[in-house]
């Protein structure tokens, strides 16, 4: 029998635009994981409460041994990676979130839970993420879904997209990237200061041009780096200088007119080279003021030189 080609047209129409990934593609994501990006560099240490409820489905009493230390890990995909360091910052459909857990005397992998942002409507409640579990040999999905056990935690992290974020921190990414977000920065001065409001969420204020600000953190990788930043300056007030500090270099940039100083806009302003691994600072400081104030700061990324 021929189908016809309208009713064949009419059917593919109604299958769902977003199809679930299958369970072999999210095992993939986890044994594939030295491909995604680590977002913590060591081993973080876990709360002995979150230790038990975020993990293996049946295994979640707090009567079961309190006291078993565990340590975590945590992957994303590269969509999912700049959210993570942003406290407002909003996951795209398709952003994955993995926590490896590992025990905290013998360094073994526990279990993985993990998270996929599914398309808008999947779960309303919870920011449409799906939630996952995996065994410690990433060989089966133990649980996935709507998984309400996940969502009660979770839940209280509306503000960061249902991302708890509690290890962001000023880093380098195992891809290279070095993000340094407002809300980690180090203030000095008078009245520059990370507002948290969503609509600034931006180191602001800078009315004194003899503030400054800074991040610390460690380089795994030395190199050359482009320096990125998100800034943004009110009508009428732009035009101030602008020195970065870092590892002895310096770069300048001059401010531009963005007409409102939160409309942030991502420049590359100069590199800067790390010759050796180890604990580097970058510091921002302002050279002139000609308006209102210097600018808005959101963030700044140092992107690896390829
Ligand atoms: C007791 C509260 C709690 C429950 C229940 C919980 N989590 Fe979490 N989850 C956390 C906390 C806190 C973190 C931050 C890392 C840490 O401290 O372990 C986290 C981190 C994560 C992360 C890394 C991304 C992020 O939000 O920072 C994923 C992925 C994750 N959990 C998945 C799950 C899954 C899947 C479940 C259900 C099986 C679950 N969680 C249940 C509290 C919980």
């Amino acid at each position: 029998m021929k189908a016809c080609p309208l009713l064949l047209l009419a059917f593919a129409l109604a299958l769902p635009l977003h199809a679930a990934p299958s369970d072999e593609d999210l095992l993939k994501f986890v044994k594939e994981r030295a491909k995604l990006e680590r977002l913590t560099p060591q081993p973080v240490d876990m709360a002995a409460r979150v230790a038990l409820l975020c993990g293996e489905p049946g295994k979640r009493s707090l009567k079961e041994g309190p006291h078993e230390g565990a340590k975590f890990v945590i992957y994303s995909n590269d969509a999912a990676a700049l959210p993570v360091f942003d406290p407002w910052g909003k996951f795209p459909e398709g952003s994955l979130l993995l926590k490896e857990k590992q025990g905290r005397e013998d360094d073994k992998t526990k279990l993985y839970t993990g998270m996929l942002k599914r398309e808008a409507g999947y779960f309303p409640e919870c920011g449409d993420w799906e939630f996952f579990t995996v065994d410690a040999e990433a060989a089966k999905i133990t649980e996935r879904g709507k998984l309400a056990n996940c969502a009660t935690c979770h839940e209280e992290y509306q503000k960061g997209d249902f991302v708890t974020k509690v290890y962001a921190a000023p880093v380098q990414l195992s891809g290279g990237r070095i993000v340094l977000h407002s809300s980690k920065a180090q203030v000095q001065g008078e009245k520059l200061q990370y507002e948290e409001k969503q609509e600034k969420n931006t180191l602001g204020f800078w009315v004194n041009p003899a503030d400054w600000a800074s991040w610390h953190f460690q380089v795994a990788k030395p190199g050359t780096y482009t320096i990125h930043v998100w800034q943004g300056c009110g009508k009428g007030s732009g035009g101030s200088e602008v020195e970065l500090k870092c590892a002895g270099q310096s770069a300048k940039f001059t401010v531009e007119d963005t007409g409102g100083f939160q409309n942030f806009k991502e420049r590359e302003v100069g590199q800067v080279t790390f010759d050796t691994a180890g604990p580097q600072a970058l510091e921002v400081h302002a050279l002139s003021k000609p308006g209102a104030a210097v600018m808005d700061l959101r963030q700044v990324t140092l992107v690896p030189v390829k």
